[in-house]
């Protein structure tokens, strides 16, 4: 019994950290405008064990509409960890505090606010012993090398080119350490670095967004948000605020989209896009052409088999708001409307469809006016399939051109593999495979160009955006040994946070470890690269790739960043980041686990986060800068 909740812990974990991706074909349009069914109950970043703990101890109440005076799980949510702490501990909550351990009430604090305790106060830039002297003028974000969102440009190829990248691959082994910065409290150092302007701007687990010189680290402000902020962060031009010229927009952990001033981190807008308790962003929105578009998912998968939870009414849905003003234009979910469908043997209404999460940031395709994501499993039977698949939607208006599902029947929820499982959970659970990572668009020499992805279970799927998302080619580049066709890690030892690709090859790390590059125009292996590891050590390599002229970089969890030749896939160079680092800022800071993002290189530089807490002991909360000077 101990051991099943272990394991079934593990894999919720690994599925909602590491984005969850498998294979089939279908049709039936998202819904567009939908209002948002009435949330029983809903979390988000953090602890996700933390949900149980609320749907358990203390969703009788609050999830409760007809109680007078007690607060809507979304608006604890809103609430900071030291409030919802003391409310347990010295507060209207005291009692049922009591029942609990001291480690569940610091696990609900942090799980309800989304960041830790005593986060609020430490992150604060104003504290910090390393301001820039002085703040000039930004210059414009489009006028020099950047790394800008997720990717260095909006199609998401995580390719930075010899001019952006400022760096040769003959440079590449002379790379240094130039500087690191400390998140203060932080455990998972996991957002992808911006560089715009000779500045970072990068968010953090404890939610606050810093502005970094990029040079020498020094801190030009920090930014509150008002949960953990996973997203990378856009700097793009804004209008209509005063002397304000640049903004830089970001998601939080409870699904709020922000702009702040980029030159001074003055909150210009906040838009909350969905009002799901749980639901929240963990991608980068896109911005384009004074649109910002944002992937929203969900994070009730991982605990939703409670008997006393109304399982499910979250799901996906991608958000068009107006830069300037935040105001929000079209939306479209992924999933229709849940509707009740059954009572649980607790008596207890269960909803269906549900699921459908984005956890990538989308790839915007100029050229098609459409804009491509992947989506996550469903939750609750039957799936729509709309899930686990490549969505193209309309820019302009939200409306579905075409889909693609990878893979049909992906019904998943956290607490349903082993023998707790209840009947809140799925008749069949998983395969949990997910799209996780953001579609890569390119041209290929023969002027056509493909929409390519990975899945969690090692499939490589190119389509092609002109006919409707037909497939181009599809291949597996993990083997699943015979007879483990039907285990659930097995299936899950492919890609998960994406690759990179120039205009010949595409880059993909594994989480079995090591990585794969393959060729675009036909997905034939070019080559397959393994790193070095102790004997017996399981090194996950699935962390998103990086790619610029002649090099890839790709991290894993054992802390080590690799570059290899883009030729061969033979090591260039290689980096430790897993030890303790001296910092700017004077926090004590050490690297862990990089597991989700991968480095960005503009300007001559290359900056990575490294620590990631959901792979167990290998937490860490450094930002790393690296120059060849
Ligand atoms: C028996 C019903 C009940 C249960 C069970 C319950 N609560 Fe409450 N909770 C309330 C009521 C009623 C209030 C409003 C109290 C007030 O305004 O004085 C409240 C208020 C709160 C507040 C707001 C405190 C503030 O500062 O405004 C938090 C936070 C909170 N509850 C968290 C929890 C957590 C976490 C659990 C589970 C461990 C829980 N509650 C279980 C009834 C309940």
């Amino acid at each position: 019994m101990k051991r099943s909740r272990y394991v079934e812990l593990a894999i919720i974990v690994f599925c909602a950290w590491l984005a969850c991706a498998g294979a089939a074909q279908a049709q039936a349009p998202a819904q567009t405008q939908q209002a948002p069914p009435a949330a029983g109950a809903n979390l988000g970043a953090g602890t996700e064990t933390g949900i149980g703990t609320f749907q358990t101890h203390c969703m009788g109440c609050h999830g409760n509409p007809n109680l007078e005076r007690v607060p809507s799980p979304d608006m604890i949510r809103q609430m900071s960890p030291e409030r919802i702490y003391d409310a347990l501990t010295i507060g209207a909550m005291k009692a049922q505090g009591e029942s609990l351990t001291e480690d569940q009430r610091k696990m609900l604090a942090t799980f309800l606010s989304g960041r830790p305790l005593g986060s609020l106060k430490e992150g604060d830039a104003k504290d910090m012993p390393n301001h820039c002297a002085s703040n000039s003028p930004l210059a414009d974000p489009s006028s020099g090398p950047s790394w800008n969102g997720w990717s260095a440009d909006l199609t998401n190829t995580r390719f930075q080119s010899a001019k952006g990248a400022g760096l040769t691959a003959d440079q590449v082994p002379q790379l240094k350490l130039k500087w690191a910065f400390g998140y203060p409290t932080g455990l998972s150092a996991f957002g992808q670095p911006t560089v715009v302007s000779g500045r970072i701007f990068v968010g953090s687990d404890i939610g606050y967004v810093y502005s970094l010189d990029a040079q020498t680290g020094c801190v030009y402000w920090s930014y509150q948000a008002k949960g953990s902020v996973r997203s990378a962060v856009t700097v793009t031009r804004v209008k209509g605020h005063g002397a304000t010229k640049y903004a830089a927009y970001f998601g939080d952990a409870h699904a709020n989209v922000y702009a702040v001033d980029a030159q001074t981190g003055q909150e210009l807008w906040t838009t909350r896009v969905d009002d799901h308790f749980v639901a929240r962003i963990t991608a980068a929105p896109k911005v384009f052409k004074g649109i910002v578009y944002v992937p929203v998912s969900s994070s009730e998968e991982f605990s939703s088999s409670n008997l006393d939870y109304s399982c499910c009414t979250g799901r996906g849905s991608m958000v068009a708001l107006d830069a300037n003003t935040g105001k929000q234009g079209w939306k479209t979910y992924v999933v229709p409307t849940p509707v009740p469908v059954r009572k649980n043997s607790k008596g207890v209404q269960q909803y269906a469809p549900s699921g459908g999460s984005i956890w990538n940031s989308p790839t915007i395709d100029a050229k098609r006016n459409a804009i491509y994501f992947g989506t996550g499993d469903g939750q609750t039977e039957p799936v729509p399939d709309t899930t686990d698949a490549i969505m193209a939607l309309d820019l302009k208006t939200g409306t579905t051109l075409w889909f693609y599902q990878a893979q049909a029947g992906d019904a998943f929820m956290g607490g349903c593999s082993g023998p707790d499982r209840t009947d809140n959970c799925p008749k069949v659970n998983g395969p949990d495979q997910d799209i996780g990572n953001s579609p890569i668009l390119r041209k290929l020499a023969d002027g056509k160009s493909v929409v390519v992805f990975g899945m969690k279970d090692g499939t490589v799927t190119a389509l092609d955006p002109d006919r409707k998302g037909s497939v181009v080619w599809k291949v597996h580049v993990v083997e699943i040994s015979k007879g483990e066709e039907n285990s659930f890690f097995a299936r899950l030892n492919g890609i998960v946070w994406g690759g990179a690709a120039d205009d010949q090859n595409v880059y993909y790390g594994l989480q079995s470890g090591g990585m794969v590059a393959l060729k675009l125009a036909t997905g034939d292996v070019v080559w397959r690269a393994t790193f070095p590891k102790p004997a017996g050590a399981r090194v996950i390599n699935s962390a998103a790739a990086t790619a610029m002229p002649g090099v890839v970089f790709l991290a894993g969890s054992d802390g080590k960043l690799h570059a290899v030749s883009t030729a061969d896939g033979k090591s260039l160079w290689e980096y430790d980041t897993a030890r303790p680092f001296e910092t700017v800022n004077k926090v004590v800071a050490r690297g862990g686990a990089i597991a989700s993002i991968g480095p960005s290189i503009a300007n001559g530089m290359l900056f990575i986060g490294s620590g990631y807490a959901v792979t167990g002991t290998n937490s860490g909360n450094v930002l790393l800068a690296f120059s060849v000077q």
